[in-house]
């Protein structure tokens, strides 16, 4: 299907534009001896994780920051994970550090996430960054958000009083996500599994956000004409000649058509997620300077 090329949203593009000017600012870091380093916890196998590590790898090193790969087993318990946690907090060449979610359910993700100095918690995820976030404090923001609003204001750079509707309420998009768009002044509505008429709501939405996971959740009837539609979910599957792919929550073709922008997946949000992890890894450093 031909696709009106002015309504996608590219965040690849958007993203290489934003490491432009990440790498120059590593470079100028690096030129007065500040250390840039990020370590990649992982725990366990989980096969998309390595695929988005070794993206998120490939990417630090394109801009030069330092890659501390620490996989753990399965098997591994939340207190031995906070250790090695807190011995990353005391490294100097250690500036950022980041837990790739999801971890095995025998471990409290909870403690160990919130184990990493704030300081260094480039996903932005500890309590007291959530906790600056929506009291208006400097914090290391979350970067899938981050990219999200970032891919709207590219299409209208004011969005002060639109109403803004997010699906899903996870700590790692909906939330944080709904906090930044506050403080674009839109109006916020978060959907969730137990909201009622979900479909009318997200039809009254300028800006409609999906981030839950569920191909094509998100259909013609969910979509006010004229919005911007930015599509975080993404489900792997495989086509019908055993090719695997990505789907997205917004049944995009059929919905294009009524759109003013949307976000393809993939090539929408997920390369400015990882384009923001840079940017916080960076600011991260600079708060040791
Ligand atoms: N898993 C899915 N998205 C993310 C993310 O933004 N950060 C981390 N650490 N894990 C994830």
């Amino acid at each position: 299907m031909e696709v009106a090329n002015n309504k996608l949203l590219k965040g690849a593009d958007l993203a290489a534009k934003l490491l432009m000017q990440v790498a120059k600012d590593a470079k100028d870091l690096k030129s007065k001896d500040v250390p840039l380093g990020i370590a990649f916890i992982s725990i366990g196998e989980d096969p998309a994780s390595k695929v988005y590590l070794t993206r998120k790898r490939k990417i630090a090193a394109s801009i030069g920051i330092e890659s501390i790969d620490c996989n753990f087993n399965e098997n591994t318990s939340t207190e031995k994970l906070i250790y090695e946690i807190e011995e990353l907090n005391k490294r100097k060449d250690v500036t950022g550090i980041l837990v790739q979610l999801p971890i095995p359910k025998s471990i409290d993700s909870f403690k160990a996430i919130n184990a990493i100095d704030p300081k260094k918690d480039v996903d932005g995820f500890t309590v007291e960054n959530i906790g600056r976030l929506i009291t208006k404090q400097k914090c290391l923001v979350p970067c899938t958000p981050q990219g999200c609003v970032a891919l709207i204001k590219s299409v209208e750079q004011n969005i002060s009083g639109a109403h803004a509707v997010i699906i899903g309420r996870s700590h790692i998009v909906g939330r944080p996500l709904s906090e930044l768009l506050l403080q674009e002044n839109c109006s916020v509505t978060v959907l969730h599994s137990r909201s009622k008429k979900p479909e009318e709501i997200a039809r009254t939405a300028d800006i409609l956000i999906s981030a839950v996971g569920e191909p094509k959740l998100v259909h013609e009837g969910w979509v006010k004409p004229g919005a911007i539609v930015i599509d975080v979910g993404i489900t792997r599957a495989v086509d019908e000649n055993g090719k695997k792919k990505l789907i997205g929550d917004v049944d995009f073709e059929n919905v294009i058509n009524k759109v003013k922008a949307i976000t393809p997946v993939p090539g929408g949000v997920g390369p400015m997620t990882i384009a923001y992890l840079m940017k916080n890894t960076i600011d991260a450093a600079k708060l040791f300077i």
